[in-house]
């Protein structure tokens, strides 16, 4: 452990670096910004990531599970302890609508839940680390993933190829940006963080025809409003109060006419909680009741569940540890307590794996009119979070590093 004064000036050293490099460090997020890749497609982005690695003087390791990149930062002792850092570096099919000189020049495709915010933050923390690798010991493993928006999610497939072995990171530390939180800020929650999410794919299928004549047909629309209703006992009277769980269906086709009945109804949902065997069990519940119902009413149901990643839950010794340390870098006041998040995220895969901590970064500005959320096509940032969303996470791996 580092004494309490080394600790200090190191800490203000990796702060004055982080001043330092924030005008770069926003032209690599505008960079990324206005080239936006969609999920697994991320070739330039990772080809740029590689490239700017090399300029900082590491040796980037390409092409993991496609388009991912790693490279490792050794200090004194590397062998000594590793702590991992991980951001995702793919974007979203939304078209921008932000009237911004760093639009996006792919037309269709956004930055728009902030995964450029993340790839730019973590190469002003790799410069900086490497910068400082003489004043602390053991190595800092970066690692920058393809796919965090799309099923199967990049993470699993990185942990498929190994990114948590040889050696296997201590802990392993990734941020993303929150639009709630101001700028200047930063959001911690030690245990369960998010949630898992599976998503949902049912076909009522009956038998179609006039509507005026219903006693030669089997509705399916009527059919599938019991199952959406009678689905929500597994939420309500199944589910233990004390596990969060969420059922939402926010697709259903019935495409006949007012006096159509079609002979098929198509449904999509999603189901999200925070326990695995609750998980699992919750499914085969609602695959039960769906085919209850379409069997007593005289109709067929496909039930399909995809299954997507799993709760995300913070170590929490290291989150604990981190938060502190965010204290220590920003001051209390600008540290918050976070609430469960019923979203899902893939760090959660990692955070299955080894000890985690996801913790959130204020990009909100409301005098400058940043406040759209995550995934909408006016989704933007107050940029001055750059600075922090490279030296607290720099700081944050020292911090763990130390310990
Ligand atoms: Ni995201």
């Amino acid at each position: 452990m580092l004494s309490e004064n080394i600790s200090m000036e190191l800490k203000k050293k990796v702060q004055e670096l982080a001043k330092d490099s924030h005008g770069e460090i926003v032209n690599t997020r505008r960079h990324l910004h206005q080239h936006p890749e969609l999920s697994f497609e991320e070739y330039k982005t990772s080809q740029f990531v590689a490239e700017r690695l090399k300029e900082i003087g590491l040796s980037p390791q390409e092409g993991i599970a496609g388009t991912g990149v790693t490279a490792v930062i050794k200090g004194k002792n590397p062998d000594k302890k590793m702590v991992a850092l991980r951001a995702d570096m793919d974007a979203l099919p939304i078209v921008e609508a932000n009237d911004v000189p760093y639009k996006s020049q792919n037309q269709g495709v956004m930055h728009a839940c902030g995964h450029d915010v993340h790839t730019s933050s973590l190469l002003g923390a790799a410069s900086i680390l490497n910068k400082v690798k003489e004043d602390f010991e053991g190595s800092v493993k970066l690692i920058f993933q393809p796919g965090e928006e799309k099923i199967p999610g990049g993470a699993s497939l990185m942990i498929k190829e190994g990114v948590l072995q040889n050696p296997k990171p201590a802990g392993i530390i990734g941020q993303h940006v929150m639009p709630y939180l101001p700028v200047g800020t930063v959001g911690f929650r030690e245990g369960m963080y998010m949630a898992s999410a599976d998503e949902i794919y049912i076909t009522v299928k009956g038998k179609g025809g006039h509507a005026a004549m219903p006693e030669n047909l089997v509705d399916p629309v009527l059919i599938a409003s019991h199952i959406i209703v009678a689905l929500q006992q597994v939420v309500s009277r199944n589910a233990s109060p004390k596990i969060p769980s969420v059922l939402s269906f926010g697709k259903v086709i019935a495409n006949g006419a007012t006096n159509v009945i079609p002979n098929e109804v198509y449904i999509e949902g999603t189901f999200r909680t925070l326990n695995e065997p609750w998980r699992a069990e919750a499914k085969e519940k609602m695959v039960k009741i769906a085919k209850g119902i379409a069997e007593g009413m005289g109709a067929e149901v496909d039930f399909d569940i995809k299954h997507g990643y799993p709760f995300l839950a913070n170590d929490p010794e290291l989150t604990k540890k981190l938060k502190n340390a965010a204290i220590s870098y920003m001051g209390a006041e600008n540290v918050i307590d976070l609430d469960i998040w019923m979203a899902a995220e893939d760090f959660a895969f990692y955070s299955h794996e080894v000890d985690a901590c996801f913790y959130r970064l204020g990009v909100r500005n409301e005098e400058k009119g940043i406040i759209s959320g995550v995934h909408t096509p006016t989704f933007d940032i107050d940029e001055a979070a750059l600075e922090t969303g490279a030296g607290l996470l720099a700081w944050l791996a020292i911090t763990e590093l130390q310990h």
